[in-house]
């Protein structure tokens, strides 16, 4: 079994993007600058933005933070957003989330311009990526595709299962695979026959939100398995929705939890930062 090492080529993709953002800067005289919006206290998104802000500095790029209060209104928060879709040094603008509960967050969303959206999460950009044209594409479902790149992982002709269908992570996954010439199929809480779907996955890839869901009488001996899960187990060690212990004896090729898909996030978000500059600069 090859486990594919997330933290590894997240590290060489920053490398790159150092490059990347050096000769952008020269070229253009300019940073690369991103946006980040924390509203609330949510521990867990607190550390998710500490670690994107330290992977833009990483880097070189810019990066404004704004840390607002759970009590912050709707208006306060679309004031926010529209200063920052206005600010010519602002490349892409991300509102982490979730968000508190009174604020709108579709609302919020659907204030910044597809230029600027370095999550994917836009109607058109959506639009785009089911349409297999330009556009961003969200950062998590981003950098399975990029493992797979890297680890040679061929999807042309083969069977991709998918299981769950959120909007960040499980829907564009599907469209990325389809694009890129897999046979898709898309599993979820309703699905009848769960065990016999996952069987038949060259490629399957778990973002269920369920610690240790998938097990290895799920998997396809030689299967692909990408865990995009992140739970707590029992004794409240962090784990993926893959029980790695059992699949890494049927896989061929296996994200661990933490360590694969994980780091991979931050690091297409700063990639869509630098392509969001790179489209608003030329
Ligand atoms: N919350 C959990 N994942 C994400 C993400 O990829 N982007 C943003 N903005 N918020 C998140």
């Amino acid at each position: 079994m090859t486990l594919i090492d997330g933290k590894k080529v997240a590290a060489d993709i920053r490398a790159e993007l150092a490059v990347r953002t050096k000769s952008l800067e020269e070229k253009y005289r300019k940073k690369v600058g991103l946006a980040v919006v924390l509203i609330g206290d949510n521990p867990a998104s607190q550390v998710y933005v500490r670690n994107k802000i330290k992977a833009c500095e990483e880097v070189g790029i810019r990066s404004f933070s704004h840390y607002l209060p759970a009590e912050t209104t709707q208006k306060q928060a679309e004031e926010l957003i529209l200063s920052l879709v206005a600010d010519k040094n602002v490349h892409g603008i991300l509102i982490q989330l979730p968000l508190p509960k009174h604020l709108d967050e579709k609302r919020l969303l659907a204030l910044i311009p597809k230029a600027k959206d370095v999550d994917g999460f836009s109607a058109e950009n959506i639009g785009s990526l089911a349409m297999n044209e330009e556009g961003t594409v969200a950062c998590t479902p981003l950098g399975v595709m990029e493992l797979l790149k890297r680890y040679h992982i061929d999807t042309k002709g083969k069977r991709a299962v998918v299981v769950g269908r959120s909007n960040i992570v499980g829907r564009p996954m599907a469209l990325l695979l389809i694009n890129a010439d897999a046979t898709v199929t898309v599993c979820h809480s309703k699905t009848e026959n769960l065990k016999e779907e996952c069987l038949r996955a060259d490629i399957l890839v778990a973002a269920i939100g369920k610690a240790k869901y998938i097990t290895a009488d799920m998997v396809k001996d030689g299967a692909a398995v990408i865990d995009v899960g992140m739970n707590r187990d029992e004794d409240g060690k962090l784990c993926g929705d893959v029980d790695f212990e059992s699949v890494k004896g049927k896989a061929a090729y296996l994200t661990p939890v933490p360590g694969g898909v994980g780091p991979m996030t931050i690091a297409m978000l700063l990639c869509n930062v630098c392509d969001a500059f790179e489209r608003a600069e030329r």
